[in-house]
């Protein structure tokens, strides 16, 4: 592609290196099922979380579905030959539990693991790994309906699926993440109540946080007997959390935040056991009963890759009594426990979902989890930010996207510099779509997505980041 947009702006004089990337390093770009499939009730499909929450008055913004979404279902084909055409080494999806089991139990649905079939083997055939997520968040209804996550039961059940899967997918997928972002699921699932099911009960998002874990830890030994080759790993959200000062008070904010957001995966998954502070700060919600003998080993489980999303940097400060919390923080919490903590914004740039935009959190992300946990290999399995788009003569000049996209893939490149064995990064996402609670509101997308023609635009992002899979690294400026 010609003539890629390069940051900084116009007449900034940049003298930065060109910076290249390990030989083989796995550029990729990420979606998810609900996001961008549509195709809701087609192909045997049946309702799941997402399709029962969006559906609800009050839930997404405008009522926003994904009944439609981007026609991925549909338009499968064409997309994964403009995938061929911006270069991606790699594409990760997931796959849609109610459609390839519908109700969450019993037999397959041969239309649904049928499509998958076919977009491994298109994406094999243009010569794109496939990486295939199991769950990005759409629970069959009837197991929320049986209790959800906070039910011990969903953990066998997501290991029933994923023999399903690897039975029928494993000839042919390498890379296999069991959860995207358990914190989402627990936490603005069952605390907030800001994500499906929509409910809001600290205990059970704590409860909902183990069994996931629970049922990620069944699932990677139910995926190896099925698959030994496989490569197998989870996915989680990482922030680093800072104290808004150095007081003692705000430096155990910021700990108490770490725990709830970082900790309370990392631990049970890498080093199998809760932190002992977080059980702390939890015991007016939990008293853990729901942990049996032998759960946190089955967490545990050894892993072949661990996948990092990276969006933002969390700053805290301690409560201030009769302060309002922060809208999107707003009570009911997905902090339990630490409901009265404070969300500091700093006044640095932000991103069309108010997220701060820092690159170094990046760095300090990846370190810490190679450095405190694990010699694993790392790959960044989301990467990206919404900013209000516009399309002008057939194009989309995304300059702030793109900035985001260079400045992450710098610090990227310092983490590696760094000693993190970081093996590939997956942008989010590869085109504009259902943004959960947000609908269609916020646009993720190097590919610009119109929802009532479906034509997608690449953006400059887009053919930028062709520019660097070509390249393997970033130019000189
Ligand atoms: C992550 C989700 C992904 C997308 C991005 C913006 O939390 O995994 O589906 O919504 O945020």
């Amino acid at each position: 592609m010609s003539n890629p947009a390069s940051p900084p702006a116009a007449g900034v004089v940049d003298d930065r290196p060109p910076l290249t990337f390990p030989p083989g390093f796995l550029w990729g770009a990420a979606t998810a099922a609900y996001q961008i499939e549509g195709a809701a009730a087609e192909g045997g499909r049946t309702p799941s979380i997402w399709d029962t929450f969006s559906h609800t008055p009050g839930r997404v913004v405008e009522g926003h579905t994904g009944d439609v979404a981007c026609d991925h279902y549909h338009r499968m084909g064409s997309d994964v030959a403009l995938m061929a055409e911006l270069g991606l080494k790699s594409y990760r999806f997931s796959v849609s539990w109610p459609r390839v089991q519908p109700g969450g139990t019993g037999p397959a649905n041969a239309e649904g693991l049928d499509f998958y079939r076919r977009l491994v083997d298109e994406l094999l055939g243009h010569g794109i790994e496939p990486w295939l997520t199991l769950y990005h968040w759409d629970l069959p209804q009837p197991l929320e309906d049986a209790g959800g996550w906070p039910a011990r039961d969903s953990a066998a059940r997501f290991a029933d699926y994923a023999t399903l899967v690897a039975d029928a997918l494993g000839d042919r997928v390498r890379y296999w993440t069991t959860l995207n972002e358990p914190w989402c699921s627990a936490f603005l699932g069952y605390g907030s109540g800001v994500h499906a099911p929509g409910r809001s009960d600290g205990a059970d998002a704590v409860r909902a946080g183990h069994h996931l874990m629970l049922g990620h830890g069944l699932a990677v030994q139910a995926l190896r007997a099925a698959r030994p080759t496989a490569e197998v790993g989870v996915t989680v959200n990482l922030y680093p959390v800072t104290p808004a000062t150095d007081a003692p008070a705000d430096v155990d904010a910021a700990r108490r935040i770490d725990g709830l957001a970082n900790r309370f995966f990392l631990d049970p998954l890498l080093r199998g056991s809760y932190p002992a502070d977080l059980m702390a700060d939890l015991a007016g919600v939990t008293d853990f009963g729901h942990v049996r003998d032998g759960d946190l080993a089955t967490i545990s489980t050894p892993l072949d890759v661990v996948g990092v999303n990276y969006y933002s940097r969390h700053v805290v400060a301690a409560p201030v009594p009769g302060a309002e919390p922060e809208p999107y923080w707003r009570a009911p919490s997905c902090w339990p426990g630490s409901e009265d903590v404070r969300f500091v914004t700093r006044g640095v740039p932000v991103t069309d979902m108010n997220w701060e935009i820092d690159a170094p959190g990046l760095v300090e992300t990846l370190r810490r989890v190679h450095e405190e946990y694990t010699d694993l290999p790392l790959y960044v399995t989301e990467n990206g930010s919404a900013f209000v788009d516009e399309v002008v003569d057939g194009q989309v000049d995304d300059v702030d996207r793109l900035a985001y996209f260079d400045a992450h893939l710098r610090a990227a490149h310092e983490a590696i510099e760094a000693g993190v064995p970081l093996r590939g990064y997956f942008a989010w996402s590869l085109m504009d779509n259902f943004e959960w609670a947000w609908g269609y509101t916020k646009r993720f997308g190097m590919v610009h997505v119109d929802y009532d023609s479906q034509v997608r635009i690449p953006k400059s992002s887009a053919r930028w980041y062709a520019e660097v899979i070509r390249r393997n690294g970033l130019a000189a400026q």
